[in-house]
């Protein structure tokens, strides 16, 4: 082969070694081998040529052009390996450092209190209901004998979405699980026995009271359901709930619109640290005809008794809190205490 080519293949492999990257290689490959390059030029300069000579000559440049490709392809691979080798580098994983740890999650305890008292009411024999938090203003009120402009109201102040313009009644974020008494005698037949737990609202927050808070409804209603029955049933899930016979109730009157009469449970430890405090836990009472009559059934026949407790004061009661505003910071030094 003539030295001009072996010059021109020694000043490839020059060139393509000094290209850093597959860009610039690509560049430098186009001086040798594209529409303008120096290999490419002397292709067609055979056709200037005859016979043996233009034989001769051309087998010489195409085997140029061969070795100019071959130095290419070999580039070209040693820019890749190196650009693999730089990724590599740049993702490594220190396996020596210590890992973050595998998070374990817990059960918040007002729903370990919920989970209870589920359990409790249903070994005796009551259904659990689940119903929706935006309720309408019917059933959360006037369905239970609270009318509009009806004072009582005021007791319980809520979030209200006006749906006139939508031709609907107003909604309301439920401000207690008792509209589920009335769903679920609606849609059941007497004898009713059921729970309803779920989130409330209202326009509440000090230390015993959060807007928006957790309560569970208990409804009783058959042929001879009565307050003596509420006493009995009330008693027994204290009992089972703190797992102790310790401790004593008291029905304090009081008023709801929707029974009659209502009273307020109060409960107190008899032993251990909290003894000697009455607390309120819950609201009850012998459920008013006319919400019986608004359950579609008739009050001379069918009577029987409901409750609505508060699941976080059940909760701050069996480990003793005592802000219930610790229970939806989300400070994990807290909820720990409650899971091990
Ligand atoms: C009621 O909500 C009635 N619906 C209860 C009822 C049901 C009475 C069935 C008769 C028959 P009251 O507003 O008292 O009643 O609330 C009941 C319980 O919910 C309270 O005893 C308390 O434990 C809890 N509670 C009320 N408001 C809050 C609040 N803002 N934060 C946390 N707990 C609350
Ligand atoms: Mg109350």
């Amino acid at each position: 082969m003539d030295s001009s080519l072996d010059e021109l293949i020694a000043q490839a492999r020059d060139r393509f070694a000094q290209a850093g990257d597959a860009a610039t290689l690509e560049n430098e490959k186009a001086v040798f081998l594209g529409k303008q390059g120096s290999l490419t030029a002397l292709l067609k300069g055979l056709a200037a040529l005859q016979g043996e000579e233009k034989r001769t000559r051309g087998a010489q440049i195409n085997q140029a052009k061969q070795q100019v490709e071959a130095l290419l392809n070999t580039r070209r691979g040693e820019l890749a390996q190196a650009e693999l080798d730089r990724r590599l580098a740049a993702e490594t994983i220190d396996v020596t450092l210590p890992g973050r740890g595998r998070g374990v999650g817990g059960i918040h305890p007002v729903i370990r209190t919920w989970q209870r008292v589920e359990q409790i009411f249903r070994s005796i024999g009551f259904d659990v209901a689940d119903g929706p938090e935006i309720e309408n203003d019917w059933t959360n009120f006037t369905a239970l004998n609270n009318p509009e402009n009806h004072p009582a109201r005021s007791m319980q102040d809520t979030f209200y979405v006006d749906m006139n313009d939508a031709g609907g009644l107003p909604l309301v974020l439920r401000t207690h699980t008792s509209p589920m008494q009335v769903r679920y005698a609606r849609m059941n037949k007497p004898p009713i026995k059921v729970i309803a737990p779920g989130r409330t609202y209202r326009v509440d927050s000090d230390a015993t009271h959060s807007p928006m808070f957790h309560q569970v409804e208990g409804l009783w209603i058959a042929e001879d359901i009565s307050f003596a029955d509420l006493k009995g049933v009330y008693t027994n899930f204290l009992r089972a709930f703190f797992e102790t016979d310790d401790l004593t109730l008291r029905f304090r009157p009081s008023f709801f619109p929707f029974t009659e009469p209502s009273a307020e449970i109060d409960m107190m430890f008899t032993s251990g640290p909290n003894q000697g405090r009455w607390l309120e836990i819950s609201g009850s009472g012998q459920v008013h005809p006319q919400v019986v009559r608004n359950f579609g059934l008739d009050p001379e026949r069918y009577i029987g008794f409901a409750f609505g407790s508060g699941l976080e004061r059940l909760t701050m009661l069996r480990y003793g809190v005592d802000d219930l505003r610790q229970f939806f910071e989300g400070d994990l030094r807290f909820l720990r205490q409650f899971n091990d």
